[in-house]
């Protein structure tokens, strides 16, 4: 986390998306590019909250809490 105690996507959120998830979502975004990521955030959200996705299992909560705070937050770089 970066030392105001921001969330960034580049140390904070892109490293919660394995390698699986970016190779599968490609077929709709690219996980691992932040702006994908910013278009598509409402939608992320809402399947990581209802544990849809990742296909393998549910986020713990704190991951889904990480994501929903830097949504909140304004997506930052
Ligand atoms: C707008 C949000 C998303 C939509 C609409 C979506 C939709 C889908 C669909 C249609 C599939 C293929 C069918 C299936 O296996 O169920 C899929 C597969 C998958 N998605 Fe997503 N997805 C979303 C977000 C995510 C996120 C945020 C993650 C990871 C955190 C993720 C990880 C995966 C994985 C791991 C698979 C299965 C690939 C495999 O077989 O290993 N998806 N998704």
């Amino acid at each position: 986390m970066a030392a105001t105690g921001e969330l960034s996507f580049e140390d904070d959120i892109k490293p919660l998306f394995t390698q699986r998830d970016q190779e599968a979502m490609l077929i709709m975004f690219d996980l691992w590019d932040q702006e994908d990521v910013r278009e598509h955030a409402d939608d992320i959200l809402k399947t990581l909250e209802n544990g849809r996705m990742p296909c393998y299992g549910p986020w713990p909560e704190d991951q889904i809490d990480r994501f929903r705070r830097w949504k909140d937050a304004g997506m930052p770089e």
